[in-house]
C-alpha cells in the first residue's frame, strides 16, 4: 500500500503514476485534456507540485491510492527473481521508481536463467494463494532438453515422479512438441528447480525453459524479454477467481 506523505509536496505525474494506473506519459496526457483535478481546480501541467493530502480525482472519479498493482513482466535471462540482491540485479530494477517504491514482490521464482511470465504484485494475499499447494495452480514451461522427450516422459510425469533425493512429485503433465526435443511441462506445484529436476531425472536434461502461463495468465506475447504491463482489469478479476473458487 502506498504511503501518503502530509508534508513534503511531490509531482503530480508522480503522485498518479505511483498508483501504477497510469504512466507518466498517461499522466501527461490525462492533464492535457484537463481531466485531472486536485481539491477540486484542473491541474494544468503534470509537473505540478502538490500536497500528496490533496483530493485528485480523474474525470470526476477520485483516485484510489489503497488498491494493489497487478503486473506481468517478461523475465529475461539474467536476472533474480527477488527484490533485491547485494551483488546482481533482479527483475525489480526493470519497473520504474515509482513502482519500486511500492513494494512489488514477484509471486514465485524463476531460475536466474529461466525466462517468460512472472507475475508482480504488492497484494500478499492472493500471492499467497497463488502459490499455495493447496490451490493447484497450474504453471505452464516450454523446454529445450537434450535429446528427445516422448511418450514413456509424458506417462512417467503423469504418474508423479520420484526424484533421486526423494522428492515425490504431484502428477504432471508433459507434451512433446515437434521432434520432442521442445516439450510443454505443467506443473501444478513449485518445488525447487522443479521442471530441470524431473526432466534431468527422464535423462533429457533442460537445456533452456520459459514460463508461458500461470493459472488464468498467459504471458502477453507482444511483450519482449525485459517488458511489462499492468493486468488488464479481466487478468486481475480471473486470477482472483481461480484461487477464490478452487
Ligand atoms: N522449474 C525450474 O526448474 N526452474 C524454474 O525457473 C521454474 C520451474
Amino acid at each position: 500500500m502506498i504511503e501518503r506523505e502530509e508534508s513534503a509536496l511531490e509531482r503530480l505525474d508522480k503522485l498518479l503514476a505511483s498508483t501504477g494506473r497510469w504512466s507518466r506519459r498517461e499522466v501527461k496526457e490525462l492533464v492535457r485534456q484537463g481531466r485531472v483535478r486536485a481539491d477540486g481546480r484542473v491541474v494544468l501541467k503534470p509537473e505540478e507540485k502538490l500536497d500528496p493530502a490533496a483530493s485528485l480525482t480523474v474525470d470526476g472519479a477520485p483516485v484510489d491510492f489503497a488498491t494493489f498493482v497487478y503486473l506481468m513482466l517478461h523475465k529475461p535471462a539474467g536476472l533474480l527473481s527477488a527484490t533485491e540482491d547485494r551483488d546482481q540485479p533482479t527483475v525489480l530494477d526493470l519497473l520504474p521508481p515509482e513502482l519500486k517504491r511500492r513494494g512489488l514482490f514477484p509471486v514465485g521464482r524463476l531460475d536466474k536463467d529461466t525466462t517468460g511470465l512472472l507475475l508482480l504484485t504488492d497484494d500478499g494475499d492472493l500471492a499467497h494463494r497463488l502459490l499455495s499447494p493447496k490451490k493447484h495452480v497450474d504453471k505452464v514451461y516450454l523446454a529445450q532438453v537434450e535429446g528427445r522427450t516422448d511418450r514413456a516422459d509424458a506417462a512417467a510425469l503423469a504418474a508423479g515422479l520420484v526424484l533421486g533425493d526423494g522428492l515425490r512429485c504431484l502428477p504432471a503433465g508433459l507434451e512433446p512438441l515437434g521432434d520432442g526435443s521442445r516439450c510443454l511441462v505443467t506443473l501444478r506445484e513449485g518445488k525447487y528447480h522443479q521442471v530441470k529436476r524431473m526432466l534431468a531425472a527422464r535423462g533429457k536434461p533442460v537445456v533452456s525453459l520459459h514460463r508461458l502461463s500461470m493459472g488464468t495468465l498467459t504471458l502477453d506475447e507482444g511483450l519482449k524479454p525485459g517488458q511489462w504491463r499492468f493486468l488488464t482489469p479481466q487478468e486481475e478479476e480471473e486470477l482472483r477467481r481461480l484461487v477464490t473458487s478452487t
